[in-house]
């Protein structure tokens, strides 16, 4: 049993609309860059994070609230599962962000399993990692995705992401894609990112 199973302090729980800072923070965390790359400079004094919040907090669209799952430890939000049906990608509107920007990101909407359902963000604070938290995450999202009525998960990890390919690789999950975002000073990932998949 991994500590984390083990400890009665931690609780999963599905997220409400005041972890909305927290979640951001999180999803930050999980995106490594990509949120950074894509939002940085929009709107004036405020960082990508703090740009994320008032979506995170509304009732709507793929980043609300209602498509988080929390790990909360004596009462402090320390990880995320964040996830929604694929197909509602299609429908994203990304006409607000700068389209060089759009661009270099183009594979990886190209490069989905249409039908899945998709985690688009996990993340668990530095200091509580390897206590099986991201393992209780998933859990709850899987079973969030059996009762959407969905038959398998997939994501989107970085190829460098040694950590998460781990973790990945030991849940079942398997490599069946694999976008080519080209390398960049603001977002210096090698390797592209591997689309992943695990039935349920
Ligand atoms: C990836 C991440 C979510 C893992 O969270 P975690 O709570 O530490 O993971 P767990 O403790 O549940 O790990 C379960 C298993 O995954 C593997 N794993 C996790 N972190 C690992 C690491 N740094 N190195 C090697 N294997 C690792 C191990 O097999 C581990 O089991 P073990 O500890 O018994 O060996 C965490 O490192 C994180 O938040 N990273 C930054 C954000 C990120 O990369 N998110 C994924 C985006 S796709």
């Amino acid at each position: 049993m991994s500590p984390a199973q083990n400890d009665d302090r931690l609780r999963i729980r599905a997220a409400v609309a005041d972890d909305a800072p927290e979640l951001a923070r999180l999803v930050g965390i999980a995106g490594g860059g990509v949120y950074e790359f894509l939002l940085d400079g929009l709107m004036p004094g405020m960082t990508a994070v703090e740009i994320l919040v008032p979506g995170l907090a509304g009732r709507s669209g793929s980043l609300s609230y209602r498509q988080s799952g929390v790990a909360e430890l004596d009462g402090r939000v320390v990880g995320i599962a964040h996830g929604y049906p694929t197909d509602w990608i299609r429908m994203e509107d990304y006409s607000g962000l700068p389209p060089d920007r759009v661009a270099h990101m183009g594979e990886f909407s190209e490069t989905l399993d249409w039908g899945s359902y998709f985690l688009s963000a996990l993340a668990v604070d530095p200091d509580l990692r390897r206590r099986g938290i991201a393992g209780q995450l998933l859990g709850w999202f899987y079973e969030r995705a059996r009762t959407g009525g969905f038959d398998r998960v997939t994501l989107h990890v970085w190829a460098d992401n040694e950590p998460a390919r781990h973790l990945y690789a030991g849940e079942g999950f398997e490599e069946i894609g694999r976008a080519a975002i080209p390398w960049h000073p603001r977002l210096p990932h090698q390797g592209g990112s591997i689309l992943m998949r695990r039935y349920l």
